[in-house]
């Protein structure tokens, strides 16, 4: 018989939207354990009873001892999915404490995600940073490559994307028409993230569009990637992409 090693992951931003959904998912996982939790909010109260699983015996930690926690738990891989200056802060920390990552924070900054990634090469840990964790967003990204190859540069490019009004990041102004790809931002309401990529010529268009009906598309995304990442060759930041690959 052979014997699986179980996975074992902790949760930053355990008590967000996205961090209780995940641990419910890593629950229910066969061949993953929760194996910590951190958040700001209910330090100390056990994470499966906010959760709604019942009792896990894993308390919520304060992110202060990040490092200590995760070597106590012999934790493989940490999920963020919290705000980009948290994720800036603790991901460093993992990667030095040998713990693989999978990151979900968006509206991290090039400066931010850069030093992430030094981190992540320099102790040799591996990791995925991605946007969008969703499944078919793969298929999309595959679409818009094969459309951008084929057009040229005679069609103008906009991009709009729609989040529920909670979302933090993303409501900048709009360039007069270049050579740039435009992004257009919709806050609103309970939308949980749709992209449309518009390839604009003089006499047509295509849209290409991918919209996400629920929050457990980006969940089993993350979680497959978290239960990928532990076997990758370390000392390197994948993407969505080579998951689904
Ligand atoms: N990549 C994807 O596929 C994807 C999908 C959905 C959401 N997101 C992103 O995930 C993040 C979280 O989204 P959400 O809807 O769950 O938000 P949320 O506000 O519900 O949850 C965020 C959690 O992070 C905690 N937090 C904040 N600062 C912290 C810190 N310094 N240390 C530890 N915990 C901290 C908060 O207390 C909260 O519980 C956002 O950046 C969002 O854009 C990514």
């Amino acid at each position: 018989m052979i014997k699986m090693t179980e996975v074992r992951a902790a949760l930053v931003g355990a008590c967000g939207k996205m961090g209780q959904m995940i641990v419910r998912r890593i629950n229910a996982t066969e061949g993953m354990k929760v194996s910590a939790a951190f958040d700001l909010v209910n330090v100390g109260k056990d994470i499966g009873e906010i959760c709604g699983l019942g009792k896990l015996d894993v308390p919520v930690s304060d992110p202060k001892d990040l490092e200590k926690v995760l070597k106590e738990s012999k934790t493989d891989v940490l999920l963020d999915f919290t705000v980009a200056p948290a994720t800036a802060a603790n991901a460093p920390v993992a990667a030095k404490a040998g713990v693989n990552l999978i990151i979900g924070t968006t509206g991290l900054s090039p400066e931010q995600k850069a030093s992430i990634t030094d981190a992540i090469v320099s102790n040799n840990v591996a990791a995925v940073i991605s946007s969008n964790y969703s499944i078919g967003v793969g298929i999309f990204f595959k679409l818009c490559r094969e459309a951008a190859k084929n057009l040229g540069l005679d069609y103008d490019v906009e991009i709009i994307e729609a989040h529920h009004n909670q979302k933090k990041y993303g409501r900048e102004g709009v360039c007069p028409r270049g050579k740039e790809i435009g992004i257009h931002s919709v806050r609103g309401g309970d939308i949980v993230g749709d992209h449309t990529v518009m390839f604009i010529g003089n006499a047509e268009r295509i849209e290409i569009r991918h919209q996400a009906h629920s929050r457990e598309v980006f969940v089993a995304g993350a979680v497959m990637a978290a239960k990928w990442v532990v076997d990758q060759k370390k000392g390197k930041v994948y993407s969505m992409s080579d998951v689904l690959a």
